[in-house]
C-alpha cells in the first residue's frame, strides 16, 4: 500500500512500482533513517506538537526496528517505495494511530537529504582514516629509504637523482590535500535539513536547532527550497573521491612499471599478485590495475551526478532519487581500493640496488656537471652545451660521466678538475638538492617531521 491514500482509487502498476522503488539501495540509509525520526519525534513531543504518550510508543516502537533490521529478524520488504516508507508503515504496523504521527511537520523530500547527510558524514570520517592509514605506511616506508638513490623521470625519461623516500613523500602530500578538503566537505555536509518539509517548511511551530542539537548537527539549512534540493555536498564528496583514485591511479601506475621486469624496482608479496593461466613465468600487478581502473567509474559516478543535478528546477525532484546509487557506488570504491592497496604496499618488497643501478646509468648527474661548471664562471648556457657535448661523447664511447678520464673531460673544457667526481657522485648529487622541498635526506627528513 502507497503512502499517497486518498487522492488515488488504484494501486500503482507493479513493474512501474519496482521502476519507481529506491528500496534496493537506499535500504543502506536504515539507522540513519529511524535515527533521524527518533530526533523528530523527540522534538515534536517538546514542543507539544505531539503527546509524550504518543511520543513513547513512537520511540520504543523505532527502536525495536533498529533492532529487529540489524539482527535479520525484520526484512526489508522490496516492494517499499523507499526505506523511509517501509520503516513508517512498520512503525504503524507496531503500534497503530501513534506511528501515523511520525511524519508530522516532515516530508521524505526533508527527509532523505537528512538522512543522506547523516550517511555522508559518517563516510567522511571513514574515508579519511584510510587516507591516513596509506599515509602512515609510505611514511613508515620513507623513513627506511632515505638514502635509496632512484631516478627521477620527466616524460618518463630519466631526469635528476632523487631518494625513494622523497618519491614517497610526494604521495604524502597529495594525500594530505586531499584529507583537507574532505574535512571541507564534511563542513558542508554536516548542516541539518529536516524541517524544510516539502519545499516550504511548515505552519507546526517546530525547533529545527533542537533536533539539529540531537543529532550531532552544527547548524541547520537556512532556506527549505535549497534545504530539500541541495545535492552540492554530495557532488563535492563524489568530486573528493574522484580526485583520491586520480591519485591512487598514479600510484598505481607506477606500482605497474616499477614491478616490470624493465624496471624492477619492486617486488609485490606474492600475496598481493595473480599468476597467467597460460604463461608459467608470470606475476601480474592486477591489483594496482583494478584501482586504475576503478578510478573511471568514479570519475563517471562525478558526471552521473552533475548531469543529473543541471537541468532541475528547485526544489525536489524525483530524478534526486538517482543521486544515491553513483555515490554508494564511488565511496565503496575509494574504500576497497584503499583497504587493498594499504597492505599491498606494506607488503611490498623495494629492490635498492635495482633503482641505484638505473640511476646510474641514465646521466642523471649532466645537470649536476654543468653546474660544476657554472660554479667555476661558466655561464650556465655554455656549461649546459659543453655537458650536452660530454653525454654525446659518453655515449658514443660506450661511457658515463663518472668513467670519463679527467684528459677526457679536459678536452672539452680547461675548467674540469679531479674535484668534478665528487660533484656527479649520485650520492653528492642528491645531498646537495639540499633546499626546501628537495631531496636532500636532510629537507626530507623535515618534511617528515611533519607529518609524524
Ligand atoms: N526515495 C526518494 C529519494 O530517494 C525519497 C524522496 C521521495 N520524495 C518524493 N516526493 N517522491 O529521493
Amino acid at each position: 500500500m502507497e503512502l499517497w491514500q486518498g487522492r488515488f482509487k488504484k494501486e500503482l502498476d507493479s513493474k512501474t512500482n519496482s521502476f519507481n522503488s529506491s528500496i534496493s539501495f537506499d535500504y543502506r540509509l536504515f539507522e540513519q533513517d529511524i535515527t533521524g525520526s527518533l530526533a523528530h519525534t523527540k522534538m515534536l513531543a517538546k514542543q507539544g506538537i505531539i503527546s509524550e504518550e504518543d511520543f513513547s510508543k513512537i520511540e520504543n516502537a523505532l527502536k525495536e526496528i533498529l533492532e529487529d533490521i540489524k539482527i535479520g529478524k525484520l526484512k526489508i520488504n522490496e516492494n517499499a517505495e523507499d526505506i523511509h516508507t517501509f520503516i513508517e508503515e512498520e512503525l504503524t504496523k507496531k503500534i497503530g494511530t501513534a506511528g501515523k504521527k511520525l511524519h508530522t511537520a516532515r516530508s521524505r523530500n526533508d527527509q532523505v537529504a537528512l538522512d543522506i547527510r547523516m550517511y555522508l558524514k559518517e563516510e567522511t570520517i571513514e574515508i579519511q582514516k584510510l587516507v591516513k592509514q596509506l599515509q602512515k605506511v609510505m611514511l613508515e616506508m620513507a623513513e627506511k629509504h632515505l638514502d635509496t638513490v632512484m631516478p627521477g623521470y620527466t616524460h618518463l625519461q630519466r631526469a635528476q637523482p632523487i631518494t625513494f623516500a622523497h618519491y614517497l613523500m610526494a604521495y604524502l602530500e597529495m594525500l594530505s590535500r586531499d584529507i583537507e578538503r574532505l574535512s571541507e566537505n564534511y563542513n558542508r555536509i554536516n548542516v541539518m535539513p529536516l524541517g524544510s518539509c516539502a519545499l516550504a517548511g511548515t505552519t507546526h511551530n517546530i525547533d529545527r536547532e533542537y533536533t539539529a542539537k540531537l543529532l550531532g548537527f552544527d547548524s541547520v539549512t537556512l532556506n527549505s527550497l535549497d534545504g530539500v534540493s541541495d545535492r552540492d555536498f554530495l557532488i563535492e564528496l563524489s568530486f573528493n573521491i574522484s580526485m583520491i583514485m586520480m591519485h591512487l591511479s598514479r600510484l598505481s601506475e607506477e606500482i605497474i612499471l616499477y614491478s616490470s621486469w624493465e624496471f624492477k624496482f619492486i617486488e609485490l608479496d606474492d600475496s598481493f599478485s595473480t599468476g597467467s593461466s597460460i604463461m608459467p613465468q608470470k606475476k601480474n600487478p592486477d591489483i594496482a590495475e583494478l584501482v586504475r581502473g576503478k578510478t573511471g567509474r568514479t570519475y563517471g559516478d562525478l558526471f552521473t551526478l552533475l548531469t543529473m543535478m543541471k537541468g532541475l528546477p528547485l526544489a525536489y525532484n524525483k530524478d534526486m532519487q538517482e543521486d544515491k546509487e553513483a555515490i554508494f557506488d564511488s565511496i565503496d570504491t575509494v574504500k576497497i581500493c584503499l583497504n587493498t592497496l594499504i597492505p599491498m604496499l606494506s607488503t611490498m618488497k623495494v629492490l635498492k640496488n635495482n633503482m641505484k643501478k638505473s640511476a646510474e646509468k641514465g646521466f642523471i648527474n649532466a645537470t649536476d656537471c654543468a653546474d660544476y661548471l657554472t660554479k667555476k664562471g661558466v655561464p650556465f648556457r655554455e656549461a649546459y652545451k659543453i655537458t650536452g657535448e660530454l653525454v654525446s661523447y659518453s655515449i658514443d664511447n660506450d661511457k658515463t660521466l663518472e668513467t670519463l678520464d679527467i684528459s677526457e673531460y679536459k678536452q672539452f673544457c680547461d675548467k674540469f678538475d679531479n674535484d668534478i667526481y665528487d660533484e656527479i657522485n649520485l650520492t653528492t648529487c642528491v645531498n646537495k638538492r639540499n633546499v626546501i622541498g628537495g631531496p636532500a635526506p636532510e629537507q626530507v627528513k623535515k618534511h617528515m617531521e611533519k607529518y609524524k
